[in-house]
């Protein structure tokens, strides 16, 4: 028997990313767990009006999406926690600079470099939807065959309601090999 809990933030767990922007000569960095897939080409990170990053995003129309790992969870972490509109979060991450202009995190395993196509807005959000350009794997999670190997990056995941991160699985199955149950 299921319980209806009524209307509920209930999709979860999601990964947890750190969003980078350039403001000016310097970087800002959100930490932001709202984010999704749109069709094959396109990515969704909804954010709360209220944040710093969304006017630094506006003026450049770029943004990096960097996966959290256990490695960078504590900085990651301190990002959620403070507002560019208070503290300059600049010096938190070591960051290179993407072929667009996007910083990246160093020490994320993943980064992916973004242009803003279009904004969804809701009540007190603004969710950013984005074309990728650029992704940037670190090598030591890319297989033989060149693919990008979520194993050995072990990204984190978050969830809201007990709002806790999670640590990646195991692999249970290969895609569409599994006997259809009853
Ligand atoms: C675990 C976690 C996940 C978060 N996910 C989001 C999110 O998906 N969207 C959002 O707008 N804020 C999210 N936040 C809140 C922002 O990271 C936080 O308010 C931050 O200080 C805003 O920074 P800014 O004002 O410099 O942009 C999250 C915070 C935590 C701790």
């Amino acid at each position: 028997m299921k319980k209806n809990l009524g209307a509920q933030l209930a999709l979860y767990p999601t990964p947890l990313t750190v969003i980078g922007a350039m403001n000016g000569e310097k970087p800002t960095w959100t930490l932001v767990a709202h984010v999704g897939i749109i069709g094959h080409d396109r990515l969704l990170v909804s954010l709360s009006s209220a944040h710093f990053i969304n006017g630094v995003i506006k003026k450049t129309n770029r943004l990096s999406i960097n996966m959290v790992s256990e490695a960078i969870l504590p900085q990651a972490d301190y990002v959620g926690s403070v507002s560019g509109n208070q503290i300059d979060k600049s010096d938190v991450f070591d960051y290179e600079t993407g072929e667009r202009g996007t910083p990246m995190i160093k020490d994320s395993p993943l980064s992916i470099e973004c242009e803003v196509e279009d904004i969804y807005k809701t009540e007190g959000f603004e969710s950013f939807i984005v074309k990728f350009s650029g992704t940037y794997v670190d090598e030591n999670d890319i297989t033989d065959e060149g693919k990008i190997n979520y194993r050995t990056m072990k990204p984190v995941l978050f969830e809201f309601p007990t709002y806790e991160y999670l640590r990646t699985g195991d692999v249970i199955g290969k895609c569409l090999s599994l006997k259809k149950g009853k």
